[in-house]
């Protein structure tokens, strides 16, 4: 399974890049609007930053809603970096883009998906990634990992190549279960990758080890 991390901020980008464990990064305009990254000259000069730190794909979203907007402003995204990753939203106007796009070889990752017949339009559309947004369902009272498991299980009835990237991925046991299921990748916050770090028993265990050994040295 692929680790993304979802964000725009640089050092935890880079934090999760030293770990040696970072596949790719996925973004979106509220992440950026976070880290207070406005106007298209700097959402762009941004974008450029992430790609110097991380050899993986790296999902910049279009924010035009039409398709004709959609589609200049993803030919630009996708001439920056071979890297980046055109996202775009799961509306009308949206899965005509991407047909476009993966027509012409540019990898999309279809966003704000909520339903097995929203994944299932994207991947006939030829996205190279879905993103259910695993955290926002759970938000509204839905199991947001069962939405996962019917995806995986549409995609594998039917060959369909677009990967399964689970989203609004919030905690550790998420990170599991979509592992469990197969998801091809998470995407998370840093703070869910080094979740995976911790045990109390690896802590305890280590401390003996290392006060024993300085039984040697007194
Ligand atoms: C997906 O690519 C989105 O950026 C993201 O995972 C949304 O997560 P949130 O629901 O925690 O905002």
């Amino acid at each position: 399974m692929k680790f993304f991390i979802d964000t725009a901020n640089l050092q935890d980008i880079q934090e999760a890049h030293d770990l040696g464990v970072l596949d790719g990064v996925t973004t979106n305009p509220s992440l950026m609007a976070k880290e207070g990254i406005f106007g298209h000259d700097n959402v762009i000069a941004h974008y450029k930053k992430i790609c110097d730190i991380v050899d993986g794909d790296i999902s910049a979203e279009v924010i035009a809603v039409d398709f004709d907007g959609m589609v200049r402003e993803g030919e630009f995204l996708a001439e920056l970096h071979p890297n980046i990753v055109v996202k775009v939203p799961m509306i009308r106007e949206g899965v005509k883009a991407i047909r476009h796009f993966s027509e012409r070889g540019i990898k999309t990752n279809c966003t704000l998906v909520f339903s097995a017949g929203q994944a299932l339009l994207a991947a006939k559309a030829g996205a190279t990634y879905v993103s259910p947004f695993v955290g926002r369902l759970d938000d509204v009272g839905t199991d947001g990992l069962q939405l996962i498991e019917q995806i995986v299980q549409i995609y594998g009835n039917y060959g369909y190549q677009t990967q399964v990237l689970a989203a609004s991925v919030r905690h550790v046991m998420h990170l599991i279960q979509c592992a469990e299921i197969g998801a091809d990748v998470v995407t998370c916050p840093l703070s869910v990758i080094t979740g995976l770090l911790h045990h109390p028993l690896t802590d305890n265990g280590l401390q003996k080890f290392l006060s024993d050994h300085a039984k040697g040295n007194v």
